[in-house]
């Protein structure tokens, strides 16, 4: 029999908490998807905590974070029914851990030890944990990116983790991979005899993935001043689109079949060093402008740290150095207030080999393939036909479109919750292999390190548009322009 697990949430009042995983368990209770008996126990830093006071704090934030009408008292009393808060001082075992040992050991449930907290608390967690004898082999670890910085620290941390739980019960969350969308695009690759011929080089001219935010700090300055964005969104969510549209397809899906294609499209990056760095790739920083109506500080205004060459705008010319793509540039692009929220990826395939239409007839657009994570969950393929209005032949340009939802209902989905889900049923399909961290992470040293040692500064882009011309001027010159989209919801 499969056994029940309760969640030990650590960082139980920390913003992660608050804003993503409440939200996806009380999620979890309204669709009747939660275990009857499963208890979440989180962890608040301090003396003491009340409960009242606590379950109040998150009732107020579901209130908040959830779409309209979406919170109801009924399913809240259920939801706050299963938890009990401790405080507790992760680094010092004689602050509140026999308490928490006390509430694990009252109940014959297994753990899902979540660590929503810094990555440079994860082996002293690991540490108490175990001096608590809180650890079976059955015990599950879910770990929150950032893994690390670079290469040398994620290895030390999952180095670390890896001494008191085996590879296959570490899930590396990546909420990316929990977006509808995102599985989909699996399933549109690999049950389609159509795309399994097409997928590829012969076929496909480049690839754009955008994840683009109109959002600036959200007051992680602290957070966000050591990271910027390659560690904070290239490092995970951005390769792991990648792989997902450049893997070999998996001969079933299981964790370790998926997960082993993934790596090898990691392994297989074309290494951008030295000089090659500053052709393939653009870092940018905003500085004051407009975003959506609303006036936005510059970056360094906002942080009150003028020498910060922290980038929060990058974009990169990748290279896949297989039979199946070689020759296929890759451009890779994530930067925050810009000038629309959108997330997707576009497969731009070859134009026909020749045109047999009269150059009246119009424009003939390449088929493209797009694929949009958000805000609206939007797939679509674009072709040319013939405008019906005019008995002459006139080329046109229209979208076969296999949107599933209205966006309301796709809002509603919840990665968080779906991988939670994934965890509390053993399936880490979705989850990231220590592998997969450390070859991007060798993949973006090189970069890294070579913008730390040059003098330039990153390139200034005016918040509310679409980051630094420099990364037009990088596109441009292999021909291409990035897809700017400018009606969302619906339109590709
Ligand atoms: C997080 C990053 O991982 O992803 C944030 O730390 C970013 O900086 C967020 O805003 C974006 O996620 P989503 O799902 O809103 O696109």
């Amino acid at each position: 029999m499969s056994a029940t697990y309760d969640i030990i949430l650590f960082g139980g009042d920390g913003d992660l908490s608050l804003r993503k995983l409440m939200p996806a368990l009380y999620r979890g209770e309204v669709n009747q998807e939660l275990d009857q008996d499963l208890r979440i126990i989180t962890t608040a830093f301090g003396d003491s905590v009340n409960r009242d006071e606590y379950v109040a704090n998150i009732q107020q934030w579901l209130e908040k974070q959830l779409p309209d009408r979406q919170f109801n008292p009924g399913h809240f009393k259920a939801f706050s029914r299963r938890i009990t808060p401790v405080a507790l001082d992760i680094v010092d075992p004689s602050k509140g851990w026999d308490e928490l040992t006390k509430l694990i050991n009252d109940s014959a449930h297994e753990c899902i030890f979540y660590f929503a907290i810094p990555p440079s608390l994860f082996a002293k967690t690991c540490e108490n944990l175990s001096a608590h004898e809180l650890i079976t082999d059955k015990s599950r670890v879910i770990l929150e990116k950032p893994i690390g910085y670079d290469r040398a620290s994620a290895e030390v941390i999952n180095n670390a983790v890896g001494s008191y739980f085996p590879e296959d019960n570490i899930y590396r969350i990546d909420h990316y991979l929990g977006k509808e969308t995102v599985q989909n695009l699996m399933v549109l690759r690999f049950s389609n005899y159509l795309f399994e011929h097409l997928w590829d080089a012969q076929s496909i001219d480049h690839v754009q993935i955008s994840l683009a935010e109109t959002v600036g700090l959200e007051g992680r300055a602290s957070f966000y001043d050591k990271a910027g964005a390659v560690r904070d969104m290239v490092q995970n969510h951005l390769l792991q689109l990648l792989c997902l549209v450049a893997m070999e397809p998996a001969s079933k899906m299981c964790a370790e079949v998926v997960r082993a294609e993934k790596i090898k499209v990691l392994k297989s990056l074309r290494p951008i060093t030295g000089d090659d760095v500053f052709t393939n790739t653009v870092r940018g920083q905003y500085k004051a402008g407009v975003v959506n109506g609303k006036e936005q500080t510059g970056y360094l205004d906002e942080l009150n740290d003028q020498l910060s060459k922290t980038e929060t705008f990058v974009a990169i010319r990748a290279h896949i150095d297989n039979w199946r793509w070689a020759g296929v540039p890759f451009y890779l692009r994530t930067g925050k207030c810009l000038q629309k929220q959108y997330a997707e990826i576009a497969i731009q395939f070859k134009p026909v080999s020749h045109r047999v239409f009269r150059p009246e007839a119009g424009h003939m657009a390449s088929n493209k393939l797009i694929v949009r994570l958000q805000p609206d969950e939007n797939i679509q393929l674009q072709m040319m036909t013939k405008d019906l209005d005019h008995n002459d032949i006139l080329l046109q340009k229209m979208n076969l479109n296999l949107n599933q939802g209205v966006p309301q209902q796709n809002a509603d989905r919840d990665a968080y919750k779906r991988l939670l889900l994934d965890c509390l049923r053993g399936d880490s399909t979705l989850f990231i292999h220590r592998d997969e961290v450390d070859s991007s992470w060798a993949w973006l040293d090189p970069i890294l390190e070579a913008w730390k040692n040059s003098d330039d500064k990153p390139c200034q882009y005016a918040a509310g548009t679409w980051g630094p011309t420099e990364s037009d001027e990088m596109i441009e010159k292999d021909g291409f322009k990035w897809r700017n989209i400018k009606n969302l919801l619906g339109g590709a």
